[in-house]
């Protein structure tokens, strides 16, 4: 679909530099079909401050075949440089012309390092939208930066799934569903429905409970939904959930979809813990911060709720008027069940940002 239509293209030196967040689920990807092809629909929203920055340049291959120089906060990263290659060798029918180009990648995340955040999505999205300006300079083709944003998060898709949500601000769905329109397997849409103001105040603060690798990766992860014997209500169950979020966020229900978005982070842990075989990504900590957010819900009527992404570090997702409110919550009752990276307060932000 995203296939190169162009014949001929330059090898002109240049180099591209983009700026591109994280985002976090609040009806999760958990399972694939085919190529990755999400099992159900996805519906995220885009963060503004845990981001990745990319800068690619790129010259005419020296040797036989084009290379790539990946450097992670200016020291060369072999391991990535192995993750990236196979994005590239997958990518290659949509972007031909990388065949005859050496690469170097300088790339930097803003969250600190080995903190169990996920920096695929930023990562993989950022990179995307770099060769897709490559693609555009070396080319001279005309696109429209509609086609642009699209082919960039097809072409992220494939490097991770849920980097395809990254290359729009907001909220962001992915996958095929009867009541989102436009929204597509192989891409990500902006969604544009009715959204109440107070989602534009969303606020993340990302709980940094458990620092470094988890003990099992998300490719696993999706891997072994295929033969979870709750896979089939599961996915019925996200659509079914999309459905119930989409009047939620219309009438601006801050608790109604807050216990929708609880509900999904404990379902997407419940199948982790129900496949074969079954592993837990929660530690004793997770769940002690989930029973203080609980609490302090309970006691203050905030709408203060968690999500979790595939790991053990607590989303605890608010929205602005309760900032000050939850910060002393956080410094008073949660930090000490943190690791010593501490917090990042985030919120929803407007997408990726190309750096001149
Ligand atoms: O994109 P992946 O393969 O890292 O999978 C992401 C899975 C979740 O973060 C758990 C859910 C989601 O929709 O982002």
């Amino acid at each position: 679909m995203f296939e190169a239509n162009y014949h001929a293209w330059s090898t002109t030196p240049g180099s591209s530099r983009w700026r591109s967040p994280s985002n976090i689920a609040l009806v999760k990807y958990w399972g694939k079909t085919g190529f990755q092809i999400p099992a159900n629909p996805s519906i995220s929203f885009t963060l503004d401050a845990c981001a990745t920055d990319t800068r690619l340049h790129w010259q005419a291959r020296k040797g036989a075949v084009g290379s790539l120089e990946l450097y992670l906060d200016g020291k060369r990263n072999e391991k990535f440089e192995v993750k990236v290659n196979k994005f590239l060798a997958a990518i290659q029918p949509q972007l031909p012309l990388l065949t005859d180009l050496d690469l170097v990648l300088e790339t930097s995340n803003s969250f600190p390092h080995s903190s169990g955040i996920a920096s695929s999505a930023s990562g993989m999205s950022a990179l995307a939208l770099a060769l897709c300006t490559l693609e555009a300079q070396l080319t001279e083709q005309t696109m429209t930066q509609e086609n642009f944003l699209q082919k960039a998060s097809f072409l992220a898709r494939i490097g991770s799934g849920s980097a395809c949500r990254s290359v729009y601000g907001g909220l962001v769905s992915w996958g095929q569903h009867a009541t989102l329109p436009g929204a597509s397997d192989l891409y990500g849409t902006p969604y544009r429905g009715e959204t109440h103001a107070v989602f534009h105040s969303l606020r993340d603060a990302v709980l940094l409970v458990h620092a470094g690798e988890k003990s099992v990766s998300s490719t696993v992860g999706h891997d072994l939904m295929h033969k979870n014997p709750f896979a089939t209500r599961r996915f019925e169950v996200a659509h079914e959930n999309i459905d119930q979020l989409l009047p939620l966020l219309a009438t601006g229900d801050v608790h109604g979809f807050g216990e929708l978005v609880e509900r999904e982070a404990l379902m997407l842990h419940a199948l982790m813990m129900t496949s074969q075989p079954y592993f837990l990504l929660f530690k004793p900590e997770s769940v002690a911060v989930i029973e203080k957010i609980w609490a302090f819900r309970k006691q203050t009527g905030l709408p203060v709720y968690f999500t979790l992404d595939a790991g053990a570090n607590v989303h605890l997702i608010y929205f602005g008027a309760d900032h000050e409110a939850v910060i002393a919550f956080i410094e008073s009752e949660l930090k000490s069940l943190l690791s010593e990276k501490g917090y990042i307060c985030d919120s929803i932000g407007q997408g990726p940002i190309e750096i001149a």
